[in-house]
């Protein structure tokens, strides 16, 4: 790349982490129309329609890596779905047009329109299983927790590292049965355990903000494609997070083999899950810890966005007051 060359593309990535936000807005306020309806789907499509329009004009080559599904199971931003203008930088993207499908259904707290950007192969490719995730927030010496340490072990020394008592350690799970073991354990420590119904995205970046969250660290088995996305934002922010694919079913096996991975019970770190010059947005569906919701006015719509690049370090929150209002009215 020339030199003018490599200042233009630096041009463009900074005026795409902020087109960004109008990606994620468009998705928020399309599935906020339809919170509290009790009906996921049709909240989780209008976020779809809303965000492949929207990503359509961006000046940008890009491919889903991380989306709705395989092909033949989602009709739009399916995985290796081409999107963009084709005009502009090769990307991958990770995406989650409603990241909380059922907490938006129920109005709940922290449902997000959220994505990722990364130069090609930049993401990692995550297959639709779970994934078992450990991650803190930014200001620890790197390797205070790990994936493999026993739970009593990590919380031991994030308390240590932090300078409190375990007891003034919170940590973040999903409710779920298969968490028991983890949940006692980590009571057993003296811990406080703050269990979340869903939206492993937001309690991930939680935790990189203990003093505004109360979360100091988040563990258990969410899924992966989340994770990924989790991964992409602590790049940005800062923090530390593993994850390992959590595969139990033989076509699992099969997709993860097509997406290239060759090493099912390999450890990633957040690096390797998220690599490169990346950019991420959220725009908040539903009231959160670090993001408010979509707010309908009467003359208005506000939304609540942060967007972010790993290269710089730069966070943004934009908070959007959209008067054409019916603009949106076509999502
Ligand atoms: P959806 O947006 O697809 O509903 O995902 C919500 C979520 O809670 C994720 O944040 C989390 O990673 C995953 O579901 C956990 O999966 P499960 O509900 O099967 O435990």
């Amino acid at each position: 790349m020339s030199t003018s060359d490599a200042a233009h593309s630096e041009v463009l990535d900074r005026i795409l982490t902020l087109e960004l936000a109008r990606v994620t807005e468009r998705a928020a306020v399309a599935a906020a129309r339809l919170r509290g309806r009790g009906d996921e789907m049709s909240a989780d499509q209008a976020a779809v329609d809303a965000m492949r329009r929207e990503l359509n004009c961006l000046p940008i080559d890009g491919t889903v890596v991380i989306g709705e599904g395989e092909r033949d199971e989602a009709p739009m931003l399916y995985i290796g779905e081409t999107v963009g203008t084709g005009q502009g930088p090769a990307v991958d993207i990770a995406l989650d047009p409603l990241e909380g499908t059922t907490i938006c259904a129920k109005n709940l707290p922290n449902s997000l329109a959220v994505i990722a950007l990364a130069p090609k192969g930049g993401l990692l490719n995550a297959p639709d299983s779970y994934m078992d995730k450990i991650a803190i927030g930014p200001g620890y010496p790197s390797g205070v927790v790990d994936l493999d340490a026993p739970v009593a072990e990590n919380i031991q020394a994030l308390a240590k590292a932090k300078g409190v008592p375990v007891g003034e350690i919170t940590a973040c799970v999903l409710d779920r049965p298969r968490h028991a073991r983890l949940i006692e354990n980590l009571r057993a420590t003296g811990v406080s355990v703050r269990l979340i119904g869903d939206g492993d995205v937001a309690g991930i970046i939680h935790a990189t903000d203990p003093d505004e969250t109360g979360i100091d660290i988040y563990m258990g088995i969410g899924g992966a494609p989340e994770g990924v996305l989790a991964a992409a934002a602590l790049r940005c922010i800062g923090g530390q997070m593993q994850g390992r694919l959590v595969i139990t079913r033989d076509e699992q096996v099969d997709r993860a083999y097509k997406m290239g991975i060759t090493d099912i019970k390999r450890k990633y770190t957040m690096e390797e899950m998220a690599t490169g010059d990346v950019l991420f947005a959220a725009t908040g569906v539903t009231d959160g810890n670090f993001l408010q919701g979509v707010r309908f006015g009467r003359d208005a719509v506000t939304t609540h966005t942060v967007v972010m690049r790993s290269t710089t370090g730069t966070v943004r929150y934009i908070k959007a007051r959209h008067t054409q209002v019916e603009k949106f009215h076509l999502d």
